[in-house]
């Protein structure tokens, strides 16, 4: 039996983490998020009502299952507490079941400010961040000068740490941005009531993660955005800032050798949103048709996603580094339809295929397409892999053979129960 689980996205992010995780949830006792922060987007529905999970595991709208924040996540409170509200609205109280690390690191108001004029700025590489403070609040953790969760605890530590902070930031928005400046005293009295507020749900997690690792419970790990955005494996500079391959062990407190099965999760096409190189990317109105059908528009940001076909070549690769055992395949009935679909199966690049694997640079790379033959009867809906027609058959097949793992479940509508499993973990 398969107790610890990951589960990654191997795009782009926005691979439909969240239906896969409502699918797991029956089975599950714990779900832990373990990098990233409120950048992540999850769209549920729970009860007929629509909630966006940001910062929560998204397991969280299920009441027996027990969730956590691990030290990996950067926290903003401001975000934390209106999405605590927000789910409170329709789940009722959750205090009891969520637990975040005391050495998370935070998200302070001159994080979210800094990303932000960075971003507006002419003369800066444009990342296309979610302009929530996410990478200048890993920039401090690598600097060795974040305040985490625990420092909220010693009013003097605190003091002296925002007073530092702000020394550091204020110059920059004064003299690179001429931006505006931050108010210690306003700074510290937010943190101190936010402090308070935050009390019931802090812990140490590593210990409580021990010990439903010893009564055998089952824990899913869930990384947020994409294998393709982890900082050091993913299409750098346009990633994200934290480690999502690999980054469970560091991210919660436990062994690598902890995890006993990954799940990957690709859609059937792709999607990116944000800037950066997209090699199979589609400008003609194939990518319109995706982006409609597929109702591709950014969770967090609301930013239309850019639309193109299934990059088999990245997906191969990203299976290999992240260590998965077996795909999630989304989004299939998208498709339906369509005359003929493509993969991309190779690229031709000036760079040899290992320099590309390396560097992950894509810029240049032209993708080379097998094209499969469409299919008229729907995907939608199904439930059983034997009542799908044997041309979407062949398309899941051939994802099998490119990515070299087996697809062992497939989404085949936004709703719960549209979902063929083909093996139970
Ligand atoms: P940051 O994480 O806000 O620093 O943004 C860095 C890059 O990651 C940008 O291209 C974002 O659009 C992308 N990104 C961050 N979070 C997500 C997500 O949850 N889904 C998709 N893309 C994301």
């Amino acid at each position: 039996m398969k107790r610890n689980i990951s589960l990654l996205g191997l795009q782009w992010g926005d691979e439909g983490k969240g239906k896969v995780v409502d699918n797991l949830a029956k089975d599950l006792d714990a779900a832990v998020r373990y990098q990233g922060g409120h950048n992540a987007g999850h769209t549920l529905i729970v009860n007929g009502k629509k909630i966006v999970f940001h910062l929560l595991p998204s397991a969280i709208c299920h009441e027996n299952i027990k969730c956590f924040i691990g030290r990996g996540v950067v926290v903003s409170l401001d975000a934390l507490f209106s999405e605590i509200k927000e789910a409170e609205e329709v789940l009722g109280e959750i205090e009891g079941r969520l637990r975040i690390s005391s050495a998370c690191s935070l998200i302070q108001p001159y994080h979210i400010q800094l990303d932000q004029l960075r971003e507006q700025s002419n003369n800066l590489t444009k990342i296309g961040t979610t302009g929530r403070g996410i990478g200048t609040s890993y920039e401090d953790r690598v600097g060795r000068r974040s305040i985490r969760i625990a420092d909220l605890y010693n009013e003097e530590k605190l003091r002296d740490k925002l007073y530092q902070a702000l020394e550091f930031y204020n110059s920059i928005f004064k003299n690179s941005f001429g931006a505006s400046q931050i108010d210690l005293h306003e700074l510290l009295d937010d943190n101190l009531k936010q402090a308070e507020d935050l009390k019931p749900y802090v812990g140490n997690v590593i210990e409580e993660i021990r010990e439903l690792q010893d009564q055998d419970k089952k824990i899913l790990f869930e990384g947020a955005q994409g294998a393709l955005l982890d900082i050091s494996l993913g299409t750098y500079p346009y990633v994200t800032s934290s480690n999502l391959i690999g980054g469970v062990s560091a991210g919660v407190g436990i062994s690598p050798s902890d995890i006993d099965y990954t799940i990957g999760i690709t859609k059937a096409y792709t999607t990116r949103v944000g800037e950066g190189p997209f090699p199979t990317e589609l400008f003609d109105e194939m990518g319109t048709y995706l982006a409609e059908k597929g109702g591709e528009v950014g969770a967090t940001t609301g930013r239309p996603r850019r639309c193109g076909w299934l990059d088999g070549f990245l997906l191969n690769n990203m299976v290999k580094v992240s260590g998965v055992n077996g795909l999630c395949l989304t989004k299939i009935d998208v498709l339906d339809g369509l005359k003929k679909i493509k993969i991309c199966t190779d690229y031709s690049s000036a760079q040899t295929k290992e320099a590309i694997i390396e560097t992950m640079d894509i810029e240049d790379a032209d993708p080379f397409y097998l094209e499969l033959d469409g299919w008229s009867e729907p995907t939608a809906g199904k439930t059983d892999y034997d009542d799908l027609n044997a041309n979407a058959k062949a398309f899941v097949e051939k994802i099998e053979e490119i990515s070299g793992v087996p697809v062992i479940m497939i989404s085949t509508g936004p709703k719960r129960e549209d979902t063929i499993i083909r093996e139970k973990i």
